[in-house]
């Protein structure tokens, strides 16, 4: 969260150079080995300073969706390569590569992020409950990393005692459980940085039944520290400040829309999702089908999240947002545009 910046303006220093002494001392009294921490602190901070100059190319008015479009993401589902196993068992192969990459997260605001697959988030796992998955992970890039996923599985499977070196592999496989939304994440220490960096994405565990036809989108709240003084500058979902809202999501009157909606917003204690012109049913975590809330708002912790699911009933464009205005204010933001149906 963004706090007022007047008590930081007594060092004299014009205002670049003074973010940049701030962020410099932060960076090093937060690294554990000192002497690496100042030598990638500065590497960042120069690239920032060339990154941050066409934040001044008022011209452009959307990042290049060549490389990563969140409206494609949305709708973007990983089901792996399937087999049959030998006992009847379904297994889903995926492959993932940690890469170091710079992202685009507004129009001409660069972020040197840590990835999974070159996007972040990360691809979207999806599977069935029962199901057995295999995860091949190699880290090409320049930090040690893990993929630690959120259910139920064994202690040498859950990405946290074995850190994955640069240039080294490592295969996750356990039974896919419980149905829900869940999440996959990097948990190298430090935790703060290289989850902040990028590396998380939505994990999907259908139940065996399915969940009722519907328009599935995936929404991960997220922000960027894009001046390195701790705090986020940019809000999202899915990575793009006001991306949803320069490209309105078409859904269909009376149309299930159902959002897998999940919070990996660093520094931050809490985000939210506020529905306007209508109430959704909350099932949280999604791991059952029948028992919800009913409102228009909620709250999710980091890690924490939701099946939200809804339909309009009214034509227009209805926003959706975080209900802290502060973050809806610097990217999180955007709009449903509902159409008459074509469906039969
Ligand atoms: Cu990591
Ligand atoms: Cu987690």
């Amino acid at each position: 969260m963004k706090k007022p910046k007047e008590n930081k303006d007594d060092s004299g220093l014009p205002a670049e150079q003074k973010e940049v002494s701030v962020s410099r001392r932060r960076l090093i009294k937060s690294s554990v080995a000192g002497a690496v921490g100042l030598a990638t602190s500065a590497g960042a901070i120069n690239r920032r300073e060339k990154k941050m100059k066409p934040v001044l190319d008022m011209g452009r008015t959307d990042v290049d969706t060549s490389k990563f479009d969140p409206t494609t993401y949305l709708t973007s589902f990983d089901y792996g390569t399937t087999s049959t196993l030998p006992n009847g068992q379904t297994q889903r192969e995926y492959s993932i590569t940690a890469t170091d990459q710079e992202i685009e997260v507004a129009p001409g605001v660069y972020f040197n992020a840590w990835t999974y697959n070159g996007t972040v988030p990360g691809p979207t796992i999806r599977c069935t409950e029962g199901d057995r998955l295999k995860v091949n992970f190699f880290n090409a890039g320049s930090h040690p990393h893990t993929i630690h996923f959120h259910g139920i599985h064994a202690a040498d499977m859950d990405g946290v005692f074995e850190p994955v070196q640069p240039g080294e592999s490592f295969i996750y496989e356990f039974d896919a459980a419980p149905m829900g939304f869940h999440l996959y994440h990097c948990h190298t220490r430090p935790l703060k940085r290289h989850l902040h960096k990028g590396l998380y994405g939505a994990f999907i565990i259908d139940p065996a039944e399915g969940r009722p036809e519907a328009k599935e989108l995936v929404m991960l709240m997220n922000g960027f520290d894009t001046n390195f003084d701790g705090e986020n500058e940019i809000y999202a979902v899915n990575s793009v400040a006001f991306h949803y809202e320069k490209h309105p999501i078409d859904i269909q009157q009376k149309e299930l829309v159902r959002v897998y909606c999940g919070n990996l917003t660093e520094f931050d204690l809490l985000n939210s999702f506020h529905l306007h012109g209508n109430m959704f049913k909350l099932y949280r975590t999604g791991t059952n089908l029948n028992h919800y809330e009913l409102t228009d708002t909620v709250m999710l912790c980091q890690g924490e999240r939701a099946v939200i699911e809804f339909t309009y009933e009214h034509l227009g464009k209805f926003m959706f947002h975080a209900h802290q205005s502060e973050f809806a204010e610097l990217g999180w933001m955007g709009v449903f545009n509902v159409k008459e149906s074509t469906l039969a």
